[in-house]
């Protein structure tokens, strides 16, 4: 008896590891949206559709398309209502176009960026070697090389990043008053979403993007689209260059994250010597517990993103204000902006708090 308990504990943590270790569903949800399968079920009467139909509309093979399905429907994703009739559940709905979660532009191997990204995941023991950029073994460039090398990659991966930014600068809109501030610059802001939300929300504010030259080039549509463009403009410069001096707030949103200690610390300094004595650098990205047991699984997943990605790190808050003291900043408040571990930290001039 004791021996088949054993076998059969075995048995189910072989299980789990396999449920782990397995490709096949990742990559199903992945085929599913990059043929467009949810939004075509959704768009079919009452949101039905035959499967022959779905199979005609998305050009795949039907007997294919079925087996897909089959283990979609497994997983709780689509359900048979009909003889041949699929339907979205709760949780395939998340997988639409049009959800405000942006799953699936995140899946879709049909964007450029979001390929590219998922290349260079099974590359991870370089990564694990040799402490740096996996991105690099398996593009023999790094990350902004590639894409400065590559216009549809550097769109994609602009479009990416505003998919982030406009649910990040609505929070950010709401989560504090900007009373105090009247002019930001938004530090590696990319093509402007994350400002323009916050502009559309403050009038009173005026602001302008900080980034590569191309992708500040994309910056004018975001502006129009929200109606901000008279209070908004660019600089096309690399933040690691001087950057605009005597606003009151500098943003710097999901950049930190992105380089080691030495090149954070840097691009910190450049915000804290152009706000000087009296302005606020403002930064946002996951403030983690690396160290706590567990670490949160979201944390840790995001941290080895960095790594494979750029070489860079998620950090905790005395990582943060240990950044902040090198920038000649004081760390003045962490506030959480939502469940997915994004924080606001707030940092000031040594001098100011010392006056
Ligand atoms: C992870 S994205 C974050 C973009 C934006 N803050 C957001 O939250 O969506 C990092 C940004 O840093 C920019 N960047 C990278 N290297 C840069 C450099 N040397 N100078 C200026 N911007 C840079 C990239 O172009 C990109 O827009």
């Amino acid at each position: 008896m004791k021996e088949e308990a054993a076998v059969g504990a075995g048995r189910s943590e072989v299980r789990r590891l396999a449920e782990m270790s397995n490709l096949y569903t990742p990559w199903s949800l992945r085929t599913a949206v990059t043929l467009g399968l949810p939004d075509l079920i959704a768009e079919g009467p009452e949101g039905v559709l035959g499967i022959e139909e779905l199979g005609e509309r998305s050009g795949t093979d039907i007997d294919a398309l079925r087996r897909l399905t089959r283990h979609l429907a497994n997983l709780g994703l689509f359900e048979e209502v009909r003889p041949d009739g699929l339907r979205l559940t709760e949780l395939g709905e998340a997988l639409r176009s049009s959800h405000p979660a942006k799953m699936a532009h995140f899946l879709d191997q049909g964007d450029a960026f979001i390929r590219s990204n998922d290349a260079v995941i099974p590359a991870m023991a370089d990564s694990i070697r040799t402490g740096g950029a996996a991105w690099e073994s398996v593009f023999e460039k790094n990350l902004w090389e590639s894409l400065a090398a590559d216009q549809a990659l550097s769109a994609s991966f602009d479009r990416t990043m505003s998919q982030h930014a406009d649910i990040l600068g609505r929070r950010l809109a709401g989560t504090r008053e900007w009373t105090e501030v009247g002019s930001v610059v938004d530090v590696g802001g990319g093509s402007g979403q994350l400002l323009a939300n916050i502009l559309r929300e403050h009038a009173h504010l005026k602001g302008t993007v900080v980034d590569l030259p191309d992708t500040v080039g994309r910056a004018a549509e975001i502006f129009d689209a929200a109606g901000v463009s008279d209070r908004a403009d660019v600089v096309g410069r690399s933040f690691f260059e001087p950057l605009p001096a005597g606003a009151d707030a500098y943003l710097l949103v999901h950049v930190l994250h992105n380089w080691p200690t030495g090149e954070a610390a840097k691009i910190l300094r450049g915000c804290a010597e152009a706000t000087g004595a009296t302005g606020k650098v403002l930064v946002v990205d996951q403030v983690v517990d690396l160290e706590g047991h567990p670490a949160p699984f979201v944390s840790t997943q995001r941290d080895l993103c960095m790594l494979l990605m750029v070489g860079g790190q998620e950090r905790t808050a005395a990582e943060f204000e240990a950044l902040g003291e090198e920038a000649g900043l004081r760390l003045v408040s962490v506030t959480s902006l939502g469940p997915d571990g994004n924080s606001l930290l707030e940092f000031e001039s040594r001098e100011q708090r010392s006056r």
